[in-house]
Order: structure tokens, then sequence, then C-alpha cells
């Protein structure tokens, strides 16, 4: 079987895997990606698209930031719709922040351009089927490309294979625990070919259940509408998608949202996931591959930029001074983080869906919402995690 050898094989082309390969080369550290689908396949999937003020200045200062400077759309505050009224979160005035609103799946454009035009080995359509020598010193991927099954022997790595990946799984049995939390919800989400009815996200909360209106440019937008977890998607002509977020994305003074041409539309599960501690010997795991959160707070890709911009640092030290107390902190730092935007998004979860089958937990939510437009403490405290959350782990 041929042999391959570099210092740290990562696994996955997502923004993780991808944004942790760009970092650590900016140390002068070797790095393979390998990536079990096509790289058309990984630059079209949809996927969220709010960047946190300090991830979009990680993006920016590791180079990748010239289309984002660009293109993406600056947004110093969201609004919360509850009882056909509209309120804003003023971002700019609670934080001094602002996040970016951009797109999943242009961050991973961007990060792959970057590092294939540098000269990166990212081998796309080369899934890893094992992770082996987890208690040696040397530690192996094992991979097939082309037809050909290959190995990939490496110093440490770097499991940023989401969810459905194999790194978690790699560790013996009991080693790695994981926690789970499965929400009675699901989103189906939209892209259409139509001017955004607002210029912020709309955060709404209505008896026919939760609706988010965001964007991805001044002539697409993205919705999303609560629904079942396992929602047919058939169920849902474009028609009704249109008559379901007009009822629901709806103010007690006619504004609606406008309908267009839809040219995507998906169902997604809500899910927490944590998997504790997010290391075995020389395998880290980060992004995805160590924790899910549900779309609500809009972290997954921050969590995952957060985790890598922590490993990247640390293997610094590793490679650069022999000084492995950072890897020996990654573990507990991530969950810290990890654990705190799983709290804010069962948080957002809570409060913006309906529908849970349990009016006392109803009314605790609008509680929490007229808290929140009354209270310049409670809507600086969204505010913050909402804007930063990781800065607010160190
Ligand atoms: N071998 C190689 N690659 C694999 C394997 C495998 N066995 N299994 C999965 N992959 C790839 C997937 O095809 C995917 O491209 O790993 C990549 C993981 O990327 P993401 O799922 O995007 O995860 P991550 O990089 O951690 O980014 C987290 O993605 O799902 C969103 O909400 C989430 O925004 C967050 C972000
Ligand atoms: C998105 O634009 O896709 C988006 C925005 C905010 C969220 C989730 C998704 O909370």
């Amino acid at each position: 079987m041929e042999t391959l050898r570099t210092r740290v094989g990562i696994v996955g082309a997502g923004p993780a895997g991808l944004l942790l390969s760009q970092l650590l080369h900016l140390r002068g550290i070797e790095s393979v990606v390998l990536e079990s689908r096509s790289r058309g396949y990984v630059e079209q999937r949809v996927r969220a698209g709010v960047l946190e003020h300090g991830i979009a200045e990680l993006l920016e200062r590791c180079g990748a930031g010239d289309r984002l400077r660009r293109e993406g759309l600056v947004h110093t505050g969201v609004e919360l719709l509850f009882d056909g009224c509209r309120h804003r979160l003023d971002f700019a005035e609670l934080t001094g922040k602002a996040i970016v609103v951009y797109g999943q799946q242009e961050v991973v454009k961007d990060l792959i351009a970057l590092r294939l035009g540098a000269g990166a080995a990212i081998l796309f359509e080369a899934p890893a089927s094992a992770i082996e020598g987890l208690d040696s010193d040397r530690p192996s991927i094992r991979f097939s490309q082309n037809g050909e099954e290959r190995r990939l022997e490496c110093d440490v790595i770097a499991g940023c294979d989401g969810f459905h990946g194999v790194s978690r799984l790699a560790p013996p049995e009991g080693a790695l625990r994981l926690h789970v939390r499965d929400y009675p919800y699901g989103w189906l989400g939209i892209l259409a070919r139509v001017a955004p009815a607002n210029d912020e996200l709309i955060y709404c909360r209505s008896e026919r259940g939760f609706a988010l209106l965001s964007m991805r440019s001044p002539e697409v937008s993205r919705l999303y509408l609560q629904v079942a977890p396992d929602e047919p998607l058939e169920d849902w002509p474009d028609d009704r998608i249109w008559d379901e977020l007009r009822a629901r994305l709806r103010t007690g003074d006619g504004w609606t949202v406008t309908p267009g041409p839809i040219f995507e539309k998906g169902v997604t599960a809500m899910r927490g996931a944590v998997v504790e501690p997010m290391r075995y010997g020389p395998l880290f795991l980060a992004g995805d591959a160590a924790h899910i959160v549900p779309p609500t707070g809009a972290k997954g890709l921050n969590l995952a930029a957060g985790d890598v911009r922590l490993l990247a640092a640390a293997l610094g030290a590793h490679f650069e001074k022999g000084d492995d107390s950072l890897l020996d902190a990654y573990s507990d730092a991530c969950l810290g983080r990890a654990w705190l935007a799983e709290e804010f998004s069962a948080f957002m979860t809570a409060t913006l869906h309906t529908l849970s089958g349990d009016p006392f937990e109803e009314r605790l939510a609008e509680a929490r919402l007229r808290h929140l437009v009354n209270s310049r403490e409670a809507a600086a405290s969204l505010a913050e995690r909402y804007v930063d959350l990781n800065s607010l782990c160190g």
C-alpha cells in the first residue's frame, strides 16, 4: 500500500479542516487534507451564514478576507418579531461589534482557492476509512483514492470530518463520551432569488411556529420555517412555503415578506451533541466532529473556527518549541466554549420555537422575549453571545 507522510493529517475539507490547514501553513507547518466528496460538492453545499465579529476578523487576518470584505454584509443588529411587533437588538450599541452575513459555502470556496493557490495538498474524493495507531507514535489514516488504498502517516491527526465522520469513532470504545439532545423541531430552509424584505435578520416567534428571515446578498433571500424534524419536503411546494412564511413573518402594520423564485430547499433536524474529551492521544477533534448545535444561535461555523484557531496555536507551540501545554489544554478550552454555545443555542431555540405542546413552556418563552426587549442587561447578554461568543472564552 502506498504510504504518504505529513506532519498534520486533516480529515475533512469543511470550514474546520480548511481553516486549520491555512492557519498551520502560516506557521510553516505542513498538512494534508483528505476529503471524501468532490471539490464541487463541498463548494455548493448550502449551510448557515453568520460570522461572529472575531471569526470574520480571523478570516481576514489569515488571508481569506478579500471577497468577504467586498461581499459580506455587515449587520449591526438583528430583530425579534413576536406578537406582531418587530424589536431591534442594536449590537453596535450593546457590544460595539457587528456580525457579517456571508454563506458558509463562500467561506469554503475562498479557503480552497487560497490553499490550492499556495500549492496545498487537498485530496478530494479521498475518503478516510480508518484511523490507526492512535496508541503508538506512528498514527496514520487509511484512505482510498482513485480506487487505490493508501495510508497517510502523521505526527498528529485533526478530525475535522463532521458529525458523521470516522474520527470520532476511532478511539477505543468508552474513551470518548457523547452527550446528545434531539430537539423536537426541524428547519425547512430555502434560498430565493428575491431582495430580502429587511436589511437585517428577523427571528420570529409566531403561534404557527418559528420563522427566520436571512439573506445571502441584496438579491438573494435565505428563509427558514420551523417544521417537524422528519418533515417530508414533498409536502412543501413553493406556494405553500411562501404562504406559511407570509403567515408567520408579518406585523400588525402590514409588513410581510415578498415571494420570489426558490432555487434551493431542504429540511434539517435540530440536534445538539458534544463529545468529551475532544482528544485521544495524537487525535484532536474539531468542529462538527466534536459538537453540533441547533442553528438558532448561528454558532456551528463559529465554534468550528474557534476550535481550529486554538488547535493551530497549540500545534505551533508543539512543533516550534516542543511545548505541549496548549495541546494538553485544548480539549477543556474548546469544551468550555462548546457548552456555552449549546446553552445559548438551547436558550434561543426554546425562546423562539412554539408548538412544544406544553403551555407552561410557551408562557415562559413569551416572558423571556418580553424581558429581552424591556431590559438592556438581558438584551446585552444575548447580544454579546450572538456577536462574539468565542471572545467570552479566552
Ligand atoms: N473522509 C474524508 N472526509 C470526510 C469523511 C471521511 N471519512 N467524513 C466526512 N468527511 C468530510 C465531509 O464531506 C465534509 O466536507 O468532512 C467535512 C466536514 O465538514 P463540515 O460538516 O462542514 O464540518 P466542519 O468543518 O466542522 O464545519 C462546521 O458545518 O455543518 C456545519 O453547522 C456546521 O457551520 C458548521 C460547520
Ligand atoms: C442563515 O443565514 O443561514 C442563518 C442565519 C441565522 C441563523 C441560522 C442560519 O441563526
